[in-house]
């Protein structure tokens, strides 16, 4: 979508991955759904440096509404004992961080967890999310006809627009397709980024699902992203119960390889620092901020080592890409795995060769491989290296 937004991936927080629907304040005060949730997060992310890289969106998923509109105004109606301050007031906290602030709707008629949707108030909505300075704003699309879609997220974006306040719009529809091919011409047109597949969830196994169905899709996945249009295979789980050290470099890694949106959910008071500092990665998050925009994809798999390759600035004076490139390790046993590729093999085919630097060791400088040589790596089980080959 060309709304001046979202030229490079976006990048935030957002609830749903690890608060989910919890309501009960009284038993779980810091994990509920409430205005609490999102000033603490708006504050942590000022405060632990996460906004200095480039984290800006605060956004709050499902489970913020009343069950019911206003019965006057047919208004949207935030939860009134758990955001007792109003929106504007959590919009304020917010910006006043310096932050953005986002917001969770449904095209049905329902949210996926049971609260009112916009289908029969879609202007009204747009206009009440411009009037509590939304900056970004995720669609579902529980609750609807699939064939709804193809007019009514659209729709929804050209109201978004009407209003006249920039907002991020982050369409859910492809993830409702099944198996039907997504109009990405409409996609790329009206939304900034777009669920391509299935939730994920807090654990390694979720996130090879997700990579296995981007690889087996990427001829068709792949080439729609770029500045403005992303594609979306769902929130960073780093920092929660289901990833071990490596496996979070590993999430980080493809995600960055895959220009996805970078979109925390976790409790950011809770994150260990060795997986914070994954998180604030200044020369992963440049990869995946990168501004050509070129989304990257598998490249091979070879003895269950899966390489993942991104082409990235900057570009030597023939014109000639640099590159990012993880190798994943789906392996699981024991040992560190040892894997040599020729440079050809890996497509790194600038005849000057390619100066080499370990993203994962700051400030690392591995040297220059020429066109015609060699380049090993060892990669712990379930675990990933990651390296910038920079064209010489
Ligand atoms: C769907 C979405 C999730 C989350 C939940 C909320 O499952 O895909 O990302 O927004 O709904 O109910």
């Amino acid at each position: 979508l060309e709304n001046g937004l979202a030229r490079t991936p976006p990048m935030g927080w957002m609830s749903w991955q690890r608060f989910r629907c919890i309501t009960d304040c009284n038993k779980f005060p810091d994990e509920c759904i409430s205005e609490r949730l999102f000033r603490r997060h708006a504050d942590l992310l000022a405060s632990e440096g996460y906004a200095d890289v480039g984290y800006e969106y605060v956004i709050i998923d499902d489970c913020w509404l009343e069950k019911a509109r206003d019965n006057k105004t047919n208004k949207l109606v935030a939860d009134r004992t758990r955001f007792p301050s109003g929106l504007n007031a959590l919009a304020d906290h917010v910006h006043n961080r310096g932050l953005k602030f986002g917001l969770y709707q449904d095209f049905g008629t329902h949210t996926c967890a049971g609260y009112p949707g916009v289908i029969d108030h879609m202007q009204l909505d747009a206009q009440t999310f411009a009037d509590w300075d939304v900056d970004y704003v995720k669609l579902d699309g529980c609750n609807a006809n699939v064939t709804d879609m193809t007019e009514g997220y659209p729709q929804f974006g050209r109201l978004l627009n009407a209003t006249g306040r920039p907002m991020v719009y982050s369409c859910s529809w492809p993830a409702y397709l099944e198996d039907a091919y997504p109009d990405y011409e409409s996609l790329i047109k009206h939304c900034n980024l777009w669920r391509n597949w299935d939730d994920i969830d807090d654990s390694l196994e979720s996130v090879f699902q997700i990579m296995d169905y981007f690889a087996k899709n990427q001829d068709s996945i792949q080439p729609q992203a770029g500045p403005g249009h992303w594609n979306d295979p769902d929130m960073l789980i780093l920092g929660n119960y289901g990833l071990s050290y490596d496996q979070s470099k590993l999430q980080m890694a493809v995600w960055a390889v895959l220009a996805a949106p970078l979109i925390m959910s976790n409790d950011l008071a809770k994150v260990e620092p060795r997986v914070k500092a994954i998180l604030q990665n200044r020369d992963i998050i440049a990869v995946n901020q990168d501004p050509l925009g070129i989304q990257g994809h598998r490249l091979l798999v070879q003895e269950y080592i899966e390489v993942w390759r991104r082409p990235i600035t900057p570009k030597n004076d023939d014109q000639e890409y640099s590159f990012a490139v993880a190798f994943v390790s789906r392996r699981t046993d024991g040992k560190p795995y040892g894997v040599t590729f020729s440079l050809k093999e890996l497509l790194l085919t600038n005849s000057k060769g390619y100066s080499v630097q370990d993203l994962f060791e700051p400030k690392s400088n591995l040297g220059v491989y020429e066109a015609d040589s060699q380049f090993s790596t060892r990669v712990v089980p379930n675990g990933v290296t990651f390296y910038k080959f920079t064209a010489l």
